[in-house]
């Protein structure tokens, strides 16, 4: 797909099933996250791929976190609800910042730099014709979650991209530039 279509057309894919990317599609989709921009060259970004058995381990890791949230045990029914969120595709990409102490570069830029890798990513995707959904929730931002996905306390989780085979196609909003940009002078 020519580069401008993909960016224009891209939307996301709530509904998704198997396959996955194969591992050719997802080398395709990472290193197009490693274009992100990126202040000082940090590379502040890392990736998680979840995919099989590892998404009921993500949702095991999802109940518990939540569970330390509330301070209690949630119900049988809450807990298999959040068991069931990452068996929505049959991959998952957790994309974190990885945050360094930088004189010219707060934190701020590293997350958003994360953050354009996942957009990046998630237009990577569509432009193949794999379908991607950016999630996120308040479990991302707990010390647990990032302790259990094996992350540093000081990164930050900005966001799961869902991917998988769109069972549902949407088209794009029909948005207006002039809607949005304004000539300063
Ligand atoms: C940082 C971030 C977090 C998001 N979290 C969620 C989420 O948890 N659940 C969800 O349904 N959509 C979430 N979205 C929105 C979707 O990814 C998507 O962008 C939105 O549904 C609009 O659809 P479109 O991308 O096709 O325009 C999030 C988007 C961003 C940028």
């Amino acid at each position: 797909m020519d580069a401008l279509h993909a960016l224009h057309s891209r939307t996301s894919v709530n509904l998704l099933t198997t396959p996955g990317p194969t591992s050719e599609q997802l080398d395709a989709i990472v290193r197009a996250g490693l274009r992100a921009c990126d202040h000082a060259n940090l590379r502040p970004w890392r990736f998680l791929l979840i995919e099989g058995d590892a998404r009921a381990k993500f949702g095991d890791l999802m109940v518990k976190v939540k569970e330390e949230m509330e301070g209690a045990r949630i119900s049988a029914e809450a807990a298999e609800k959040l068991k069931c969120k990452p068996m929505r595709a049959p991959s998952i990409l957790v994309v974190a910042a990885k945050i360094s102490k930088h004189e010219k570069v707060p934190e701020v830029e590293q997350v958003l730099s994360a953050g354009a890798s996942a957009q990046m990513m998630m237009t990577a995707a569509h432009a193949l014709g794999i379908g991607a959904i950016w999630r996120s929730g308040s479990l991302m931002f707990q010390s647990t979650m990032r302790a259990g996905l094996g992350l540093d306390e000081n990164d930050q989780i900005v966001g799961f991209i869902y991917l998988g085979t769109p069972k549902i196609l949407k088209p794009a909003p029909n948005l207006d530039p002039v809607d949005y940009l304004t000539h300063w002078s």
